[in-house]
């Protein structure tokens, strides 16, 4: 089957085409990774690629609690226990660089959260203080916008320095890098805003910050064009998502990976794929059977599994073989301890 054959991602060499979703966990106390972390990521290591959970560029671009940061040596020092026990276990691990904007509180960090302009996210944030509504954000003035660029370089240069094989850039779900590119949440008429080629221009220059760091076909991109989280949303999606998907192209980046949840009708990865010239990876709901379909058909170079992950460390082989898979339970997804993450 195409999914346990072997793929050249840059210059990685992948055992198989399955790829570890990124998924956050919470359970990294003071922003280090710990012992747990080391076991749950290596055990793991089967995997043809393990996407790291989002870890915070900076305190202000913390999202919720207990998630590991990759801004200063401690972080990056025990980032580097999880990197080399994947390495020793056989595996190769990439660092999701997250930025929370305007999804972050003032209590994780005494800061107003960031965002490309004041709007206020839909709902409610869980704070370690209890549940609180969403701040007024601090909206950077156009020269202030090179400050949180720099943001993502550093943690590329630490990530580079515990040893990653690459980072992706986490523009999905309604961060930092989804906010600026989408219209909902970017009102700027600077070079930062305006139509769908200004907003893309934060992105596009964070990427030229952290190829600093890391050669193009390194670093990835993940994007969900279908996602609305609170409320994030564009007016012309298709338009938008093409755009910035050409133009990752062009910067030749080595992976977009689409968190494929349905736009209307469409799937997102449909539309992107014949826009974007290096590998493409899809995750959302993907089983066995559909993994499969969408590689033969050519739809995806690699497919992402997260929550089958949590509950099957050695999920590459339950697939090969076509075994049946533990049931993941979602009760430990962002707390639980030891249960569900390495037991
Ligand atoms: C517990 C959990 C945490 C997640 N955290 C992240 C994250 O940090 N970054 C990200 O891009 N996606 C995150 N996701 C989305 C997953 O990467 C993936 O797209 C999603 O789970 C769909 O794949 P699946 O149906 O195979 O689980 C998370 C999903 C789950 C279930």
């Amino acid at each position: 089957m195409k999914l346990f054959e072997p793929y050249l991602l840059g210059d990685l060499q992948l055992p198989n085409r399955i790829v570890m979703a990124p998924m956050t966990r919470n359970r990294s106390p003071g922003q280090i990774q710990s012992d747990w972390a080391v076991e749950h990521y290596s055990l793991r290591a089967t995997a043809g690629l393990i996407l790291s959970e989002s870890t915070q560029v900076s305190a202000r671009a913390q999202g919720s609690a207990d998630t590991p940061g990759l801004y200063n040596q401690a972080q990056a020092t025990a980032w580097k226990n999880v990197v080399e026990a994947v390495h020793d276990a056989g595996g190769r691990i990439v660092a999701q660089l997250g930025h929370a904007g305007r999804l972050s509180h003032s209590d994780y960090h005494g800061q107003k959260p960031a965002a490309p302009s004041p709007v206020i996210p839909e709902g409610f944030v869980r704070t370690p203080l209890g549940t609180k509504n969403y701040e007024d954000p601090w909206v950077p003035a156009t020269a202030e916008v090179a400050a949180l660029v720099e943001e993502f370089a550093l943690a590329a240069k630490w990530a580079r320095w515990a040893g990653f094989d690459g980072v992706e850039l986490h523009g999905a779900h309604g961060f930092l890098l989804d906010q600026f590119l989408q219209s909902a949440t970017n009102r700027r008429t600077d070079r930062y805003g305006g139509d769908a080629a200004g907003r893309r221009t934060f992105a596009l220059e964070v990427l030229q910050a952290v190829m600093a760091h890391f050669p193009g076909h390194r670093i990835g991109y993940t994007v969900s064009p279908g996602g609305n989280h609170k409320g994030i949303g564009d007016s012309d999606p298709i338009g938008t998502f093409t755009g910035l998907a050409r133009a990752l192209s062009q910067a030749r980046i080595g992976w977009l990976h689409v968190a494929d949840l349905p736009l209307g009708e469409l799937k997102p990865s449909e539309f992107l794929r014949g826009e974007f010239q290096g590998t493409l990876i899809v995750s959302e709901g993907y089983t066995r059977d559909s993994a499969q379909e969408i590689l033969e058909h050519n739809g995806a170079d690699l497919v992402a599994f997260g929550k089958a992950f949590t509950a099957n460390p050695d999920l590459v082989d339950l697939l090969r073989r076509g075994d049946r898979l533990e049931l993941h339970d979602p009760k430990t997804f962002y707390a639980g301890g030891k249960t569900g993450y390495i037991e």
